[in-house]
């Protein structure tokens, strides 16, 4: 099926691959859960086990969702199955925009966090079974502006998700055109 035709069908009747829709899946529920556990930590006693448990868990299941979305836009660059973006005009460029932006600013959010604890000159530990040292020796004042720019980009990546979840389930719900459907698993073409 070409892109053209494709695009003229509605968009229930194509379906991502089960790999990109595994990924996709796995990075929302990361982006989730690494954008809550600061905002739980922050509410506990400095230096307690529980604090520093969510935190070592930020950088751990953050080391894992780099390699995903690593995984994720390689795999999209050479077999993934890219689909047309549905819906009128408007809101085609709309989701072109947003899916671009993902796939800068997650990538962007990841090397800040790597860079934020390196800067703190700290290593990265990886649920306790290895560190990631710093490699580059980064001067300790930069952690102020590195820190920052992870915070700022976490809103940004978390009110574009919002935003993003919203039109999905706007086109599946009220447009009635199945596109929530593309990204669930099971029979499809
Ligand atoms: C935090 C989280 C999320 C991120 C970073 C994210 C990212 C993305 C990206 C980059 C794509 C483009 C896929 C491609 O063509 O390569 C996509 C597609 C899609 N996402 Fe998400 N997503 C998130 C959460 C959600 C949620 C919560 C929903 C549903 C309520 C959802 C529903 C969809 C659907 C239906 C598509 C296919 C859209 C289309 O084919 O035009 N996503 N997502
Ligand atoms: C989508 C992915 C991520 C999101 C949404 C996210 C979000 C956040 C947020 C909201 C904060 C708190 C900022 C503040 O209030 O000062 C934070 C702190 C931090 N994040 Fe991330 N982060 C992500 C990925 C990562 C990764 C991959 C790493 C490193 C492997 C990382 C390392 C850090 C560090 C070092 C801090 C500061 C911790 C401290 O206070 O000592 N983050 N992150």
């Amino acid at each position: 099926m070409t892109a053209e035709t494709a695009s003229r069908l509605p968009a229930e009747r194509s379906r991502y691959d089960g790999a990109t829709i595994i990924l996709h899946w796995l990075t929302a529920l990361l982006v989730i859960v690494m954008f809550a556990l600061p905002h739980i930590w922050q509410q506990l006693e400095r230096r307690t086990p529980p604090r520093l448990f969510l935190i070592d868990l930020h950088f751990s299941l953050g080391i894992t969702l780099a390699g995903i979305v690593l995984v994720r836009i390689l795999w999209r660059a050479v077999q993934g199955r890219r689909l047309p973006h549905a819906g009128p005009k408007l809101a085609q460029h709309a989701s072109r925009i947003v899916h671009w932006a993902f796939y800068f600013l997650l990538p962007a959010q990841l090397a800040l966090g790597f860079l934020l604890r390196w800067a703190q000159h700290q290593p990265l530990p990886y649920f306790g079974l290895f560190l990631v040292p710093d490699p580059f020796g980064l001067p300790l004042e930069a952690r102020v502006v590195i820190g920052e720019l992870h915070e700022w980009n976490a809103w940004v990546i978390i009110i574009l998700s919002g935003g993003h979840a919203a039109a999905a389930l706007v086109h599946h719900y009220v447009l009635r055109d199945g596109l929530l459907r593309r990204m669930w698993g099971g029979r499809g073409a």
